[in-house]
């Protein structure tokens, strides 16, 4: 039994000041528990189960899953096991309940849970910090239901991200659970308790009828009542502090400025709060129940009403499952009753059904409407119920929900329509009462009800009808202006596509032609599936064999540390970052009384903090200097400005939010690309022209040329383990655990910001929870300023970045402006090509990608004349950093763009003019580098053949020619791309052991779930005939590694690869003559001790720095891809329906890892291009898109619907490392198909109105701007 004291206060009436709930079968009491404290914090801090990750800490990533079992409210008879977000729920709401966490399923020492070894069976993950939480997830639906449907199993993550994985090997691993499935498990299997053999079904102590629990600790009080009536008086007493009623808490995840509270007052185990009853007059809901509850009791009820489906539909639709399953409907409302802005889903629905809402407070009670509720002072009220009336048999409704990505996002405009029809001998339908509601339009909105007024008495076959309505809601729709959401064009055309939508849902087929009807609904998404082609070499195994990763079930039990994840020691201190609110301005002041006032608070670091001898950057020389804590100039808004330290993190980021800065000299930032270009902020230039014949003659005399102009936006890594360094002093040196991609830099940008020498720093990490370049210099300022402190205050310090700071604080992939202009033959031939890239690199210049734009430019075509500029701009947002694929992502794009300009000018297919210009073997690229093994044509012949590209095309064309509203597009993306070996270099290491002939291997990669450390272990195994399980490989340190460079630029693993085959051999070379010496059957072990007697130096190491090669790159890697996609013109919204990769990855070292690459880079590219949209206020510049209600990486319903990816056979690499070929970025550089392909959609829908010339679509291509790209007019609105 664990026992934590707090300081308790219990006040009269009041009874005990604890809470008792279980983790994992064990008891948990916690005596006077804060208010304030999550399950998350609790689990992670105090608990010690540090298997449960972090990361948003706003319902949005799902890292932090775990599952609550607890009586259902509407059978207390029966328990349920259901997702919950450990973030935002409160410790305080957990009395008499069970908790079961990742530890709690299994492990090293219990044995591992089914789930966990299903999640490694399909591979189904990388860096692994995503991985508790999806086995959570998984965990809760199985425990309810053994063999869910597909469709289940397909659903199930909605609130879970993973940036690494591309989802797809995840999904198969629960869909290996599902109904009919061969993999389908009994119940008994998924028991949680290995050791007892049980399944975890504990008693439930119930809650405590008539007795209310207080709680108070730091500042606030919880109660937890137990009636409605002492709810009322409660309230009435509390009414005058700042309060919340606590039902799920979830709003904390969206409104996060709106605590903290004074008073907690938990409702949620009210029972008068808990219950749904079907009366004649409707669903009577009480307010505590979750949305899940209720979304099981309309489809329980659907038989009653044709509503109540149509409200469960949309409420699935609502956040996610761990959100749904403990957030109340009423929460909702009151989210909308204080932030009118809101976009709630829960709001729309229930209005467009009619339902009717009971407020109490202790003195009366009062029936109202949503509308009249959103008017009434809630202060002292409690909302006690709705009823959703039944729908008239006459009546019609339907809701809808646009959003940015499949799940889990906002709406950008949510409607709800129910309209009363009078039938008339199936001619006319005759409008008796309407209701339409909208929520994203405007705050001020809810009912269009000029236009509801307009229908009455309508007749819905007349035109004049439509018309005349779409012309009421013309005016009335008046939508705000707001950075974060989309356009108000667009949101004001969508709700009236919305309309439309619904309209022609109500006239018959006879009235609506044929090519419209694809109008009437919205993209239905089935059941995705993949399929992964490759070949091996058994004779090689474990070289080419597709083994899971070596740690990959210990990354499953949450036993695998992440640096965060190392228990602190006594005297560790907790760091925060300040960061500024504006760019552009002078430092005035920064008043720290109130910060350092908190109890628990140590100190405020500030720049003048620096000891002498040491400088204030976080970038070495000869990089140029970036400050670690603004001195003066503030150069961005989010600029780290002050460093909290604290006996606890919590303290530390409370800190952080009570600093006052005073700026002065407030100027204009300068955010805008295009302002910045026309104004020539401009870095110097580095190496940004290349010139090959003479393009802009070329071009001139060549008989058609085209020019353009494009913009691709930013993207957030999104690594989901947040930047985080851990730093202890000791009696020689500094111990740096840091999450970082470059070890080296640490050390020396340590060192060199205290003044200290490198030997003086020790570097180490175990492994990173991605890092995607985002870590590799930009870690930089975590681990500098993480150091500073415990140089100064000589007490360990830990820094885990809160993840919006993070999103502020640090730079994203580059966005561009790019400008060209091409000359080229009738035939498509390419002739000449000039190219100027604006490069925005933000306020620092360290990782410029001017060179990997003239790197990359070309793609895969040839062409005579070359002319490429390329421009690092300078703008007042955090300095851009290296992002997967940094330069070539965006200039693969850009050239594809050119082919696709080209073959609109000539009227001709984009494959036709890529095939024209192609490379072929002996080709010299526009860098010189010789192609004398170049298999692109080949590749892209087959990627043709394999994904039926043509009879696929010709379908789209007679589907497009069908459906006037919903559209195809399938495109295809070639690529070359250059692996370079020049600027790799690092250290490795092979001891065999003496005792017992096991081996550890060192070396100088950082895994970050690339694969890296099983690549080298399997070459190791290979090399020595020995088998894995006697291989272990080290964590990274600057003692065993020391002066390596980053991992990435998708060599790392390769390179250190070809360092442990050289270690091997030099191993073997030794062991020989020693082995030749011995009987033929001699074992490894034995082997192994004749040499230690024999005096031989069982340890190789090898240092890796390959020759730079004068005519560029060591190889290229080759691909191509076709993507498929559906846009419902209407939203703009689209699937995409199918992907063919076919990529060339050598002899793959493991094939499991290198699809786990192609996937995984080519969903981080789709979600760049198709959901990831970066805004920043234009006043303050600051960034609006910093949390996961506002930016959105893909989901699990955001892939491809049916996701093929096949290496190529039979492709052994010459100059490759044991044959093979990087997998890291390549791949991603083709995810612009899926771009291209909605582009063809568009162009589609835009040749419904006579275009026919080429138009830009800018990355990324979000459903606000594809359906702003088919020119939506409510004219084009007929029937
Ligand atoms: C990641 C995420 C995604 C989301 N996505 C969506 C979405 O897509 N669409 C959408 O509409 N919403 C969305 N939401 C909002 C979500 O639906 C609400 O947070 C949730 O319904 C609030 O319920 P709760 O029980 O957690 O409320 P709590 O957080 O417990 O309380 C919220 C407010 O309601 C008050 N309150 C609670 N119960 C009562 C009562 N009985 N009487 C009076 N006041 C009461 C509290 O005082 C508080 O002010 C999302 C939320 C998250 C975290
Ligand atoms: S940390 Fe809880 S959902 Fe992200
Ligand atoms: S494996 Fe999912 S985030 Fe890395």
């Amino acid at each position: 039994m664990a026992t934590v004291a707090e300081p308790s206060v219990v006040s009269g009436g009041a009874h005990k000041a604890s809470i008792r709930f279980t983790v994992n079968n064990v008891e948990h009491v916690v005596e006077g528990p804060n208010p304030r404290t999550s399950l998350l914090d609790y689990l992670r801090e105090t608990a010690g189960l540090r298997g449960t990750k972090v990361m948003c800490r706003e319902g949005g990533c799902g890292c932090c899953t775990v599952a609550l079992m607890r009586p259902d409210p509407l059978q207390p008879q029966q328990m349920l096991t259901e997702s919950v977000n450990s973030c935002l729920l409160p410790l305080c709401s957990l009395d008499n309940r069970h908790v079961i966490t990742i530890e709690g399923l299994g492990g090293q020492r219990q044995g591992f849970h089914i789930l966990q070894k299903r999640m490694v069976h399909y591979n189904a993950l990388q860096c692994g910090y995503c991985t508790p939480g999806f086995i959570m997830q998984m965990y809760s639906l199985l425990a309810g239901k053994a063999s869910p449907s597909l469709q289940e199993a397909e659903d199930l993550f909605d609130g879970n991200l993973c940036r690494c994985t591309g989802y797809r090997p995840i999904l198969d691993a629960v869909k290996s659970f599902a109904e009919g499935q061969p993999g389908v498990v009994d119940i008994e299997d998924l028991k949680v308790c290995p050791h007892s053999g049980e399944l975890c079904r504990l008693a439930d102590g119930g809650s405590v009828v008539g007795l209310t629990k207080r709680f108070s600790a730091g500042g606030a009080e919880w109660y937890q009542v137990s009636s409605l009536l002492d709810l009322l008086n409660l309230l009435h007493e509390k009414m005058a502090r700042k309060y919340k009623l606590v039902c799920g808490n979830t709003s904390k995840g969206v409104y996060k400025s709106d605590e903290p509270y004074e008073v907690y007052i938990d409702v949620k185990a009210v029972p008068d709060l808990n219950s749904v009853d079907l009366s004649t007059a409707g669903l009577t809901v009480q307010s505590s129940v979750t949305l899940t509850h209720l979304i099981g009791s309309l489809e329980d009820n659907a038989h009653e009403s044709r509503s109540f489906s149509v409200l469960a539909l949309h409420l699935k639709k609502v956040a996610n499952h761990a959100v749904r399953n403990v957030a109340s409907w009423a929460g909702n409302l009151m989210m909308k009753h204080e932030h009118r802005e809101f976009i709630s889903d829960v709001f729309v629905v229930l209005e467009a059904a009619g339902a009717q809402l009971c407020v109490r407070d202790i003195v009366s009670t009062m029936d109202v409407s949503l509308p009249d509720f959103l008017e009434i002072d809630m202060r002292g009220k409690v909302i006690v119920s709705m009823t959703i009336p039944k729908l008239d048999a006459d009546e019609s409704m339907n809701t809808y929900k646009i959003m940015m990505r499949a799940q889990n996002a906002h709406a950008y405009v949510s409607a709800g329509f129910r309209w009363r029809l009078c039938r008339h001998d199936g001619s006319s339908v005759i409008v008796q009462a309407a209701t339409l509601v909208f929520s994203g339009v405007s705050s001020k909105l809810v009912h269009a009800y000029k236009t509801e007024k307009f229908l009455i008495g309508k007749d819905l076959g007349l035109p004049t009808t439509l018309k005349g309505a779409l012309a009421e809601l013309m005016v009335e729709l008046e939508p705000e202006e707001d950075p974060v959401l989309a356009s108000p064009a667009y949101r004001k055309i969508l709700a009236m596509a919305l309309f439309y939508k619904f309209y022609l849902l109500q006239v018959d087929d006879g009235v609506v032609s044929s090519r419209v009807r694809s109008a009437r609904t919205i993209l239905q998404r089935q059941v995705s599936r993949g399929e992964q082609t490759y070949d091996t070499q058994p004779d090689l195994y474990p070289l080419t064999q597709p083994l899971p990763k070596l740690a990959a079930l210990l990354q499953t039990s949450g036993e695998a540390q992440f640096t965060d994840d190392v228990p602190p020691s006594r005297s560790e201190l907790f760091a925060a970052f300040v960061t500024s609110t504006r760019g552009s301005a002078n430092l005035a002041s920064l008043d720290v009384m109130r910060a350092l006032a908190m109890p628990g608070a140590v100190r405020v670091l500030q720049a003048s903090d620096i000891p002498p001898g040491g400088h204030n950057t976080f970038m070495p020389p000869p990089f140029a200097p970036e400050e670690m804590l603004c001195s003066q100039e503030v150069l961005y808004a989010g600029q780290p400005i002050a460093f909290c330290l604290a006996d606890s993190a919590d303290v530390a980021q409370s800190m952080a939010g009570a600093i006052d800065v005073i700026y002065s000299d407030l100027r204009k930032p300068l955010i805008s690309l295009d302002e910045a270009v026309a104004a020539s902020s401009f870095w110097p230039s580095l190496e940004g022209d290349l010139k090959v014949g003479d393009a802009e003659g070329a071009i001139a005399k060549a008989p058609r040329s085209v020019q353009g102009e494009i913009h691709i936006g930013e993207q957030a890594h999104f690594y989901m383990e947040t930047q985080v360094c851990r730093c202890v002093p000791t009696e020689d040196c500094l111990e740096v655990q840091t999450a970082h991609q470059w070890q080296d830099l640490a050390q020396d940008g340590v060192a060199y910001a205290l003044g200290l020498k490198a030997k003086d720093v020790v570097v180490s990490a175990r492994r990173l929870g991605g890092s995607f370049g985002g870590k590799a210099t930009r870690a930089n300022i975590v681990a500098c300023c993480t150091a500073l402190a415990a140089y100064l205050t000589r007490r360990p310090v830990r820094c885990a970045m809160n993840f919006n700071t993070n999103m502020e604080a640090l730079g994203r992939r580059h966005r561009y402006l790019v400008k060209y202009k091409v000359g080229f033959h009738e035939d498509g031939e390419l002739i000449g090509v000039l190219i100027t890239y604006y490069c925005d690199s933000g306020s620092a210049n360290n990782d410029s990608e001017v060179q990997e734009t003239l790197l990359f430019a070309d793609n895969a075509y040839k062409c005579a004349n070359w002319h490429l500029i390329s421009v690092a701009v300078k703008t007042d947002i955090p300095s851009a950093t290296w992002c997967r694929s940094p330069g070539s992502l965006p200039v693969i794009f850009v050239m594809e763009n050119i082919i696709e300009h080209i073959a609109r000018e000539l009227r001709k297919d984009p494959v036709e003019v890529q095939r024209q210009n192609l490379y072929r073997k002996g080709d010299i690229t526009p860098n010189g580098f010789h192609l004398d093994y170049c298999s692109i044509r080949d590749v892209y012949s087959k990627l043709l053949q394999m994904a039926d590209v043509t009879n696929r095309q010709a379908d789209i064309v007679h589907y497009n020619a069908s459906n006037r509203w919903k559209k195809r597009g399938l495109s295809v993306v070639p690529i070359k791309y250059g692996i370079s070996w020049s600027f790799g270099h690092f250290l490795c290491a092979v001891s065999v052991y003496a005792n017992d002939g096991t081996i550890t291997i060192s070396h100088g990669g950082i895994e970050c779930g690339q694969g890296i450390n099983t690549k080298v272990a399997q070459v190791c195994a290979h090399i020595l005939g020995i088998p894995m399980k006697i291989i272990s490989v080290a964590p990274t340190n600057t003692l065993l590694s020391p002066n390596a460079q980053a991992t990435g630029g998708s060599i790392s693993s390769e390179l250190n690869c070809l360092a442990v085959q050289n270690c091997c051999d030099e191993l073997r070379r030794r062991m020989d003559p020693v082995r030749e010496s011995l009987p033929p059957n001699v074992t490894w072990l034995e082997l192994v001790k004749a040499c230690f007697n024999k005096k031989i130096n069982l340890r190789a190491q090898h240092w890796v720095w390959p020759d730079d090669r004068n005519d560029g790159p060591q190889y290229n890697s080759y691909g191509v891809t076709a993507a498929e996609v559906e846009v419902d013109v209407l939203t703009g919204e689209s699937i995409t329906s199918r992907v063919d990769i076919l990529f060339d990855c050598g002899q793959s070292l493991n094939p499991a890892i290198d699809v786990g690459q192609v996937e995984g880079a080519f969903i981080m590219g789709l979600g760049y291009w198709l959901t990831e949209r970066v805004t920043y206020d234009p006043v303050s510049g600051r960034l609006l898109t910093r949390g996961t209600w506002e930016y959105k990486p893909p989901c699990s319903k955001d892939i491809p619907v049916d996701f093929r990816v096949h290496l190529l056979k039979d492709a052994p690499n010459p100059v490759g490392v044991l044959r093979s070929k990087a997998s890291g970025e390549p791949p991603q550089c083709m995810s612009c198909s899926v771009l291209f392909a909605v582009k063809h959609a568009v162009d589609s829908a835009r040749s419904e109105l006579g275009l026919k010339e080429y138009f830009v679509m800018d990355g990324p291509a979000t459903p606000d701007k594809v359906a702003l790209s088919c020119l939506l007019d409510p004219r084009q609105f007929t029937f």
